[in-house]
């Protein structure tokens, strides 16, 4: 048996996963440890050359623990999480064998075999932009295919569950469900994948990161309050999103845009209303995203109903309207920045000239680290150099001019991105982030 020949090899595997956007919310579990959740949710995979987890794994007789790596330093793995989804993959894995290496682990020897994780994640990790849906589809991808489990991308998707809710529908690209399922034990509690990236490609997604501090409130204390504490979240666990779900497979399928964003924008301010309703209640949009505007330049509206309209949806409320067919979707998950889906291209510049101009760069920052993902969208806006921020004019449906605040600042920078690809297996050595010879981070 290759594990206790004494000879010290390391076999590796590199793999790159996307994270997503829910665009109808997950919020809520039936059950903490299997993490089941009270709600079918539907999300976007954003592409991963923009937004993704890399990780490396490797195993070999010469490690004496498992032990992991997350953006240059050591972290425990002893985590209840990390360790349902080791024990549930080892409980899977098959024969390996490498001839040319002379490596042969049989399924047996994966109890006893140790394995290292290093991963990076080329965004904030703990900004609110679903790190860990990335960073656990990716360990359990890439373990997966180190240690030849032969399941499927939804028998592997009820693993990266366990680590964290969302893991799951980072196993597909494109347009993905997770059920919640009805067994106790969660078997059914999988993500399907519900249309390709390809096969509405003219969507662009912008996100607006607000802000790269860790959150205030973590996603699990705070589901764990509001089902406890909150009556909304029944009825829109039990009558909104069933039917939210089938009407959002039903754009999805027709790429109905107007459908798709009143949807997305509804379920969104749903699930910060669910939060609100929480005690204590949650606020996941901060200062930056919580100021009050005028809305639609009637400040007799404020008055009346003292609404505290984001900036930015305020932004996108007003174009909506006065393009008289929506252009844009927001949506704000347990974290203040917005991500915000287009139409189409020519939509995608209008937007950013919009956002360009109602929260442009500090003076010393630079265009190409303000805007960053696929930059020929800002080309399509005609911007080019910073002046051309500076010499923005307010949007045109914007009537009265002088009430118009610029937030300059406010936002760290926008990325632009799309529906992207699911997992992939790295096969060129040189993306490793494994040294071969010794098994630890390059
Ligand atoms: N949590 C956040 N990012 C992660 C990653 N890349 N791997 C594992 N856990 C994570």
């Amino acid at each position: 048996m290759a594990a206790e020949s004494g000879k010290k090899w390391v076999l590796t595997v590199t793999a790159q996963t996307p994270t997503n956007i829910a665009v109808i919310k997950y919020w809520g579990k039936r059950d903490e440890d299997l993490i089941l959740p009270i709600n079918d949710s539907i999300s976007v995979t954003l592409d991963p050359d923009h937004l993704c987890t890399t990780t490396s794994v490797a195993v070999s007789p010469a490690f004496t623990h498992d032990r992991m790596w997350l953006n240059g330093k050591e972290v425990s793995l002893s985590g209840g999480r990390y360790q349902n989804c080791l024990r549930e993959l080892r409980s899977r894995a098959s024969d390996v064998e490498d001839e040319e290496k002379g490596i042969k682990i049989t399924k047996k020897d994966w109890e006893k075999l140790h394995v290292h994780v290093v991963s990076y994640n080329n965004f904030p990790t703990a900004a609110g932009l679903a790190s860990s849906a990335a960073g656990l589809a990716c360990l359990v991808f890439s373990l997966a295919k180190l240690m030849n489990v032969k399941e499927d991308h939804s028998k592997l998707s009820a693993i990266a569950r366990q680590g964290s809710g969302s893991a799951c529908r980072s196993l597909y690209g494109g347009f993905v469900k997770w059920i919640m399922g009805k067994e106790e034990n969660g078997s059914d509690s999988i993500a399907v994948q519900l249309a390709d990236e390809k096969h509405w490609d003219d969507l662009v997604i912008i996100i607006a990161v607000v802000s790269s501090r860790q959150k205030e409130t973590s996603s699990t204390s705070g589901m764990r309050d509001t089902v406890e504490t909150s009556m909304l979240i029944k009825h829109r666990a039990k009558e909104v999103v069933p039917k939210r779900i089938i009407q959002m497979e039903e754009a999805i399928k027709n790429r109905d845009f107007p459908a798709f964003a009143r949807l997305t924008c509804a379920d969104s301010n749903q699930f910060h209303a669910v939060c609100l309703d929480t005690l204590p209640p949650i606020f996941y949009m901060n200062d930056t995203s919580h100021r009050q505007e005028p809305f639609f330049n009637s400040s007799f509206i404020n008055v009346i109903v003292p609404h505290f309209y984001l900036p930015i949806i305020s932004c996108v409320e007003k174009w909506n309207r006065h393009e008289e067919t929506p252009q844009v979707a927001y949506t704000f998950d347990a974290g203040p920045n917005a991500v915000l889906i287009s139409h189409n291209r020519k939509a995608a510049a209008l937007l950013l000239q919009r956002l360009l101009f109602y929260f442009p760069p500090q003076s010393d920052t630079d265009l190409n680290s303000y805007v960053i993902g696929d930059k020929t969208i800002l080309k399509d806006a005609g911007i080019h150099e910073m002046k051309d921020i500076e010499a923005l004019a307010p949007p045109p449906e914007i009537k009265d001019t002088n009430l118009t605040q610029r937030h300059k600042g406010d936002v760290s920078y926008f990325i632009c991105t799309r529906p992207g690809r699911g997992p992939v297996v790295l096969t060129d050595e040189s993306r490793s982030l494994i040294n071969p010879e010794t098994g630890l981070p390059k």
